[in-house]
């Protein structure tokens, strides 16, 4: 009980802090209520005014019943324009919370056809992913270094938080398309879990379609921080962490390579080590880089060759508009269960993990591999990033050899990174593609 309180409490400060300017996402309509407390003089605790904050004589809703609505609501299809698609439709339970199929990017939208231009990601191992910074600065070892952009929620950072995040597929004409707060606060209150929802939050919360909408996201950003589901640690890499399993042989062969900087350097942004504080590896620091991901033809948005996917700096986030330097930045995904994945990278380009592996050890020696021609049959290196931003790509191990250079890894140690890779999947997870 003590812990669902200290949740909720958290969550209600969550709420306080939405007015931050550093959040702006034109595409949720999840306005703070207004906030009494801003006036300095009366200094009221943070969450006086949210919607959701202490109502005297009302009993708060505890994080176990918020767990379960956000579960009815995640996999509730008739919370969608097409009445086919929830939030599991594309963000499967057997597959980590992630895609279930090879497509690069999942269908949605009201006749169920849209294409978004980008992959679905998985929702594990999100738990201590914090809003979108510009400076990051560690907390562990050298405070004084500035890591750059990292954090926030989306491929590009740009939602604050899980809560402000569930909102956008709700609503976005290509997930589950309504077409306002009051069309989902509608549906919600016929949902067979109606009631539950009222016993939570209040008799009167479908009176309000804001006040509704806004129970819904609280809902499923707490049951998104369940443990057994979200964050449960049981990969075997997990268990050899604990001094229960060993790894292979050339499982172990992949860690090292993985890990070294000279060679995959995989760990300088895909964390393999415990945190100082003894916290497992989440195998990402969240930090949003620029790789330079081949161009995904077969979408349908890229059949427009002035369309182009800058991450960081848009067109699908736009209070980075102005910051050329961080054109092509997406952020860093996390590797637990990415062999369970069929499409990889923020354009889901390419459907194989030894691909995914292959092209950090030979994008800068064999671009012609990876990148389309042009019409005279030169190869268009970095073929997705417009020219004027390509100083903005990583070059560091295992990039930056010479074009016909020796790569980063041979054939035989892409085999032992992805083997490596498949002792981070879950115990739960049986769908588990065969190597291709
Ligand atoms: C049509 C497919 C689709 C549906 C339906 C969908 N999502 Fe997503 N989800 C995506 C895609 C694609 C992204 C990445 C979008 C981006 O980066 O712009 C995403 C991103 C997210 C993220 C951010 C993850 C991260 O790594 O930052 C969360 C959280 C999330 N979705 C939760 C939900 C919830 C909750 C629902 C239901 C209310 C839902 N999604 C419905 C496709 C979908
Ligand atoms: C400089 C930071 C950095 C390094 C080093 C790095 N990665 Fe990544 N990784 C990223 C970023 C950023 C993305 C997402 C990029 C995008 O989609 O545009 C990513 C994505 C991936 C993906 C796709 C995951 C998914 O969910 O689609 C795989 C697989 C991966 N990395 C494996 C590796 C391996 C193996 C190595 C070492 C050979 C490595 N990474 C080195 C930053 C890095």
């Amino acid at each position: 009980m003590a812990v669902s309180v200290l949740l909720i409490c958290c969550l209600l400060a969550a709420c306080g802090r939405e007015t931050a300017p550093s959040s702006p996402t034109p595409a949720t309509a999840l306005q703070p209520a207004p906030v009494a407390a801003a006036s300095a003089d009366t200094a009221q605790p943070a969450y006086v005014g949210a919607t959701y904050a202490p109502v005297p004589g009302r009993t708060q809703p505890s994080a176990a019943q918020l767990t379960e609505i956000g579960r009815r609501i995640f996999f509730d299809s008739s919370l969608s324009a097409s009445g086919k698609a929830s939030c599991a439709s594309c963000h499967d339970p057997q597959h980590a919370w992630g895609p279930p199929n090879a497509l690069s990017v999942q269908l949605g939208g009201a006749d169920g056809r849209q294409e978004g231009p980008r992959a679905t990601p998985s929702l594990r191992y999100l738990q201590t992913l914090t809003a979108f910074t510009e400076h990051h600065h560690d907390n562990d070892g050298d405070d004084s270094i500035d890591a750059g952009p990292t954090g926030g929620h989306m491929w590009d950072g740009r939602a604050g938080s899980a809560h402000e995040q569930a909102g956008m597929p709700l609503l976005s004409p290509a997930e589950m398309a309504n077409v306002s707060e009051g069309d989902v606060a509608a549906k919600l209150s016929r949902a067979p879990y109606a009631d539950e929802m009222r016993k939570a939050f209040g008799d009167d919360v479908f009176d309000s379609p804001k006040a509704a909408f806004k129970a819904a996201g609280l809902a499923l950003e707490v049951f998104q921080q369940s443990p057994k589901d979200f964050y449960p640690f049981t990969s075997k890499y997990d268990a050899v962490l604990r001094g229960q399993a060993k790894l292979s042989v050339a499982e172990a062969r992949g860690l090292r390579l993985f890990n070294d900087e000279n060679k995959g350097n995989c760990a300088s942004c895909h964390i393999s080590q415990r945190t100082q504080d003894g916290a497992f590896p989440l195998f990402t620091d969240f930090g949003l880089i620029a790789l330079a991901v081949p161009r995904n033809r077969t979408l349908k948005a890229n059949a427009d060759p002035q369309f182009h996917d800058l991450g960081l700096c848009g067109p699908y986030r736009t209070d980075m508009k102005d910051h050329p330097e961080y054109c092509g930045l997406f952020r860093t995904p996390t590797l637990r269960n990415v062999a369970v994945r069929q499409s990889f990278f923020h354009n889901g380009v390419f459907h194989s993990l030894e691909d995914a592996i292959r092209f950090y050890a030979q994008r800068d020696t064999s671009p012609q591999r990876w990148y389309a021609r042009s019409a005279k049959g030169i190869v268009q290196q970095y073929d997705d990033l417009p020219q004027q931003y390509h100083a903005n790509i990583n070059t560091e191990a295992p990039f930056g050899q010479k074009r016909g250079g020796k790569p980063a890894l041979t054939e035989a140690e892409i085999r032992d990174v992805a083997a490596f890779l498949r002792t981070l999947t879950d115990a739960d997870q049986k769908n588990v593609p065969v190597a291709r």
